[in-house]
């Protein structure tokens, strides 16, 4: 930009140079630009200064927008060389500000006609426009539109959305598409504040998040068809009126999150076939339904925001102790399971639970103190009930020694 900015002052300065030495433009044979300019417009240019996204931001498809250019005049009637279009198509093959940006450069010819042109006026027969080729593609954004004409009624409704504490304007200084937002006051705006709106035919993007709103301010929406994006974020909507919105076929963007919207009722936005952002955290829509809309809907995206994975199940450690060190001095030890079984009273069922409980305290670490004498007195409770479980009484003895309370608490217990 930089670069072209101090080019063209360049060209002023040769212009004005020239206008000194007195070598002004003098009368030719008209140009006709039907039949001689507009075709090399068109067959060159108009592919990327059309009206739909034109390159650099200058669109030549119309009279009035030819002449205007994009930050300043791109043609100066009677003066070729002052005209900053003539200096882009003289520009040698290959510079990189050079137009046409493909292909191949003007010919001597055509720049020769174009600058003839100028030099003769610029005449351009009013009404008519430049064919630009209609590409294929994503639909043009409305929104590069300059909107529809402002009625009084809107003009109205505007200033009555002000005096409510709404930031109502313009969204762009050339358009008359209207931008509202109420979440500045929240607090204070219930549903029937919303009916300023109703008059808003170019109302494109109406924020009512943190609002007191309720599915019954739905209804004020209803009818604004240009509507893009829609903030109902933290409101008291429910989904229940979700269907008033069918109408709002140019709807990109829709926000619900935190509001009390659920499976059942988003899918009334499955009509809405532009949507392409719904953001529905912090509801109960799950999953499942996110999906079944977004088949719904091509190209819609659904943000069902962060949600924390279900902790993993810990892998099972095979030799993981199979009870707590504290179960098992409150089921073994305190409880008199092993005092019976080292009496000889207990029963076979008893005697294998009792084994799986000194099992899993010998797989435990200790607690406190050193681990070789914790091996040693819980290898001892192990051997003991061991031998109990086969019969042999010599267990009772080895237990009854084995589970000496104070000994290993005073050892092992922190
Ligand atoms: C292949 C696409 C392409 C074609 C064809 C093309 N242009 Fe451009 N034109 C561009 C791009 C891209 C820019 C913006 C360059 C930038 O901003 O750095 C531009 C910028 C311009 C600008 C400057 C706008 C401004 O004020 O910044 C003018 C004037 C212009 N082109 C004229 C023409 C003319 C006349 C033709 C046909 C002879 C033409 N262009 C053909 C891509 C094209
Ligand atoms: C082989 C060593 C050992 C023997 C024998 C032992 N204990 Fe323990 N006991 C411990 C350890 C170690 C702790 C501490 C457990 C912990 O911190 O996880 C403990 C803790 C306890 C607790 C507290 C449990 C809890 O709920 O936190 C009780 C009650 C208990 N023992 C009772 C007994 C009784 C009664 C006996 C004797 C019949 C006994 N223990 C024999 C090692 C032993």
């Amino acid at each position: 930009m930089l670069c072209r900015r101090t080019r063209r002052l360049q060209t002023l300065a040769l212009a004005v140079t020239f206008i000194m030495v007195g070598l002004t433009g003098h009368s030719e044979a008209a140009v006709d630009f039907n039949k001689q300019i507009k075709p090399i417009f068109e067959a060159r240019c108009t592919e990327c200064h059309g009206p739909v996204k034109p390159k650099g931001k200058y669109d030549m498809h119309t009279k009035a927008s030819f002449f205007k250019g994009s930050d300043g005049e791109a043609v100066i009637k009677g003066k070729p060389d002052e005209s900053y279009i003539v200096e882009l198509i003289t520009l040698p093959a290959g510079d990189p500000d050079i137009m046409p940006a493909k292909g191949d450069p003007l010919t001597k010819e055509q720049i020769e006609l174009i600058k003839t042109w100028i030099k003769e006026g610029a005449n351009w027969p009013d009404g008519v426009d430049l064919k630009f080729p209609k590409k294929a593609g994503p639909p043009p954004d409305p929104l590069n539109t300059p909107g529809k004409p402002i009625t009084d009624a809107e003009k109205k409704a505007v200033s009555d959305a002000q005096a409510k504490g709404a930031l109502a304007m313009r969204l762009a200084q050339n358009t008359n598409w209207l931008r509202v937002d109420f979440s500045l006051h929240g607090k204070e705006i219930k549903d029937s504040d919303i009916a300023v709106v109703k008059p808003m035919t170019n109302l494109v993007d109406l924020d009512l998040g943190g609002t007191q709103v309720t599915d019954a301010a739905l209804a004020h929406v209803a009818g604004l068809t240009n509507l893009h994006r829609l903030h109902l974020e933290r409101t008291k909507i429910t989904g229940k009126g979700l269907g008033q919105l069918k109408n709002l076929q140019e709807l990109r963007y829709l926000n619900l999150y935190g509001t009390q919207v659920d499976d059942k009722s988003i899918m009334a936005l499955a009509e809405l076939k532009k949507l392409k952002r719904l953001y529905l955290w912090q509801t109960k829509v799950t999953d499942a339904a996110a999906k079944k809309l977004e088949a719904a809907i091509p190209g819609l995206y659904i943000n069902l925001g962060w949600k924390a994975e279900a902790p993993k199940p810990k892998p099972v450690d095979p030799n993981a102790p199979k009870f707590t060190r504290a179960e098992i001095m409150q089921k073994a030890m305190k409880g008199g399971l092993a005092k019976k079984a080292s009496e000889g009273k207990a029963n076979k069922d008893e005697l294998k639970l009792l084994l799986e409980y000194v099992t899993a305290l010998q797989k435990h670490k200790a607690p406190k103190g050193d681990a070789g004498s914790w091996k040693a007195k819980t290898d001892v409770l192990v051997a003991a009930v061991t031998l109990l479980n086969k019969g042999d009484k010599k267990g009772e003895k080895a237990l009854a020694l084995g589970m000496d309370c104070k000994a290993c608490h005073q050892a092992h217990k922190p």
